[in-house]
């Protein structure tokens, strides 16, 4: 898969794609990720890259033409062309099914925002779906992108070694996970439960099913009540 990635402030990325899960997947050649620096497409002098909306109020308005000069770069430099994604907290809420559904896309293009917004005809013209991550506001969509581009990742064939581990977890099945332990048996007076101890798997296997199933429902009744819980 490749991953073109348009922003402002490349140089957030940089830790996050040199490290642990995205590198690894990086060096063995599953993902190509590239950064678009968005003010290298701005054709005046003072590379300006927002202006103020029309109509008035607060903030500052991202311009479409640098966005649209970058993404039209960026999907130049491959094949196909990359299905596009704006990240903003007005897009449709990002889930676990999405990140599977983009995990089979040969190409993906990720726009962040900045300032207030995007001019309406930066979704529209550039045919991208708009993306949140949660109903809270960040200072730009570099965040978000990272949570897609980590979720995504982790989903591409040889991105994980141990491919039941990503099989196993949370919203993989509609429900939360059961608790897990490791040595000691005994932490600060809390012991590990006996059942994970007997060397019983079918105990195991559904005392693991029961816990997660309270815990979906304590936590997560939205989860429960969509009727995906696995059963016991
Ligand atoms: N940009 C600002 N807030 C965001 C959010 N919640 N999701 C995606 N992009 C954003």
């Amino acid at each position: 898969m490749r991953i073109d990635i348009l922003t402002l402030f490349p140089a957030i990325f940089r830790g996050f794609l040199d490290e642990s899960l995205v590198r690894l997947a990086r060096e063995r050649g599953i993902v190509e990720i590239c950064l678009w620096d968005i003010r290298d497409h701005t054709d005046d002098k003072h590379r300006k890259v927002d202006d103020r909306p029309y109509g008035g109020g607060p903030g500052m308005v991202m311009m479409p033409g640098p966005v649209f000069a970058a993404a039209e770069a960026a999907d130049a430099a491959a094949q196909p062309p990359a299905r596009k994604l704006l990240l903003s907290p007005q897009g449709r809420t990002y889930t676990q099914a999405l990140a599977r559904e983009l995990a089979a896309e040969p190409r993906l293009m990720l726009v962040c925002g900045r300032y207030e917004g995007f001019d309406e005809r930066i979704p529209e013209g550039l045919g991208a779906e708009e993306l949140s991550i949660g109903d809270y506001v960040l200072a730009g969509g570099e965040a978000a992108a990272m949570v897609v581009v980590e979720s995504v990742v982790r989903l591409l064939p040889g991105a994980i070694s141990d491919p039941e581990s990503a099989a196993l977890e949370s919203f993989e099945d509609g429900s939360l996970d059961y608790p897990q332990y490791t040595r000691p048996p005994v932490f600060r007076g809390r012991a590990v439960p006996d059942v994970l101890l007997s060397g019983n798997h079918e105990a195991i296997r559904q005392w693991r099913a029961e816990r997660a199933r309270e815990r979906t429902l304590a936590r997560r009744p939205d989860l429960a009540a969509a009727g995906q819980a696995a059963p016991l």
